[in-house]
Order: C-alpha cells, then structure tokens, then sequence
C-alpha cells in the first residue's frame, strides 16, 4: 500500500532529507584524491550522529555502512573500504538518514580532481535527468511519465538507464511503494496525488544498461566497465506544485568554493 502523508509529515520528511544533503556537503568538503571510502563513511556517519539522527542504511538488509560510494563503473552500493579514491574518478555518494522517525534519502556524484570531459558531461546530464523527471512528477500525471522524460533525455547522448534498481516512496521506511522507474512510457504506472513522496534517482550508465552483482551481494557495476552517474532527491507532491524535499545547495556551495 502507499502511505499518502500530511504536511506535518512531509515537514519532517524535509528536515531528515535537508540533514542528508548537509552531510554530502561534509563529505563534498573531503573528496580528494588519496583519501579513502571509509575514510568518507566515517565523515558521514560521524556528522549525522552529531546531528542527533541515525545513518538509514547501516543495517538495512544487512547493508554494513553509512554511505554507499560508487566509484567510475560501479553504479551504486558500493561499500566503503580500503579504495583509495584517484584523481579523474567520478564517485556517486548515496546517503540515507533516519531523523524523528522518517527517513531522507539523496545521492550526488562527484568528480575528483580534474576529469575528463566525458565523465563530466554524463554527471552533468544525469544531474540534468533527475530534474526534468522532477519537471514531470506533477499530481495527476503516473511514475511512467516521470520515467519516460528521463530515459528520453539520456537516451539521446547514447547512454542508457539502468533497468534493474529503480526509484521508491520513502517516509518512515526507507523504500516504500510506489516503484519509480528511470525509464517509461507516459501514461503508464501509478497516479501521482498529493501526500506522495517518492525518492526519484536515475542511474544513468555511458555505455549499455546491463549490469552485474558482485560477489559481495552489493556492488552493482556496469557489465561493459564503462561509467556510471548516479544523483537523488526526495520529492513531494503537491496542489499544483512539486516541493523537492532533499537540497544540493550546500553540496554546491561546498564545490564552488574548492
Ligand atoms: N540509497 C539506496 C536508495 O536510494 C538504498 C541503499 S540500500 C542500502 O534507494 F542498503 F544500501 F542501504
Ligand atoms: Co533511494
């Protein structure tokens, strides 16, 4: 079933989702090259207990960590560890926290260092997806035709979306229904009505969508090894206009001044 919330509920879902998007600017601020995932895991968990709230992903299904951080052609839940990040890798953070018991979810990518041109521009356009399926999610429209403005956008530059992890609803779970593909067709999927809030996050990969699950029942790595971008709000729905619940404002700030 899906779980409509009231304003009061969507207030804290903002406050949870605003706290996650703090704590990308945190770990933003420690992106370089030579320093390691875990070292940012622990960035970000440290951060989010300072802030009185819990991380939403340790322990989910087992997962073992705060973030995941995905690196090149790993396109998401990567776990943190040993990898020492190198200048010229794209990294997806993917960040959930638990707050006042609702959940906020987010994902940004990054580059480190200077990266070549094709790097920045699939980050740039999955970036770019991520708010034009935000432009469709209005009330009345379906998921399909959130996934439709996505996939019609990458698919142009000759990327492709991932077909195998998708968006979801979030609230005081961290994956509620409905589903909320990256890909569609208009018209298609569940009605959009006020109350929902739906984490939209496309996955977006320079080469073919197939992907593969690595041995450790995580990583999620494209199977032609070529890159993948990852970036994530939450959203609201609402009369008329759509409320993005999440924020990459200090996230920005933090890259504008590096
Ligand atoms: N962040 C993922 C999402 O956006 C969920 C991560 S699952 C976890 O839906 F187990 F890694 F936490
Ligand atoms: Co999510």
């Amino acid at each position: 079933m899906i779980y409509y919330k009231t304003d009061e509920e969507i207030e804290l879902i903002r406050l949870s989702s605003l706290l996650v998007g703090k704590t990308l600017a945190e770990v933003a601020r420690h992106i370089r090259p030579g320093i390691t995932t875990a070292e940012l895991d622990k960035v970000a968990e440290d951060f989010i207990r300072d802030h009185g709230a819990i991380p939403g992903f340790k322990g989910y299904m087992g997962y073992p960590a705060t973030l995941c951080v995905s690196v090149n052609d790993v396109v998401v839940h990567g776990i943190p560890g040993e990898q020492v990040l190198q200048e010229g890798d794209i990294v997806s953070v993917d960040c959930g926290v638990l707050l006042n018991g609702f959940y906020g979810d987010s994902a940004y990518s990054f580059g480190v260092g200077e990266i070549p041109e094709e790097k920045r521009l699939l980050m740039e356009r999955t970036k770019e997806s991520l708010y034009r399926g935000i432009e469709a999610a209005k009330a009345g429209k379906r998921t399909g035709d959130i996934g439709y403005e996505i996939q019609a956008y990458v698919e142009q530059f000759g990327y492709s979306v991932v077909r195998d992890l998708v968006g979801h609803g979030v609230g005081r779970h961290l994956h509620e229904k409905p589903e909320v593909p990256n890909f569609g067709k208009r018209g298609a999927g569940t009605m959009l009505q006020p109350g929902l809030v739906i984490c939209i996050e496309p996955m977006i990969n320079a080469g073919r969508r197939q992907v593969v699950q690595e041995r450790d029942g995580w990583t999620i790595r494209t199977a032609d090894r070529k890159p993948s971008a990852h970036f994530e709000h939450a959203i609201a729905i609402r009369e008329g206009k759509t409320d993005i619940l999440s924020s990459f404002e200090e996230i920005e700030k933090v890259l504008e001044s590096k």
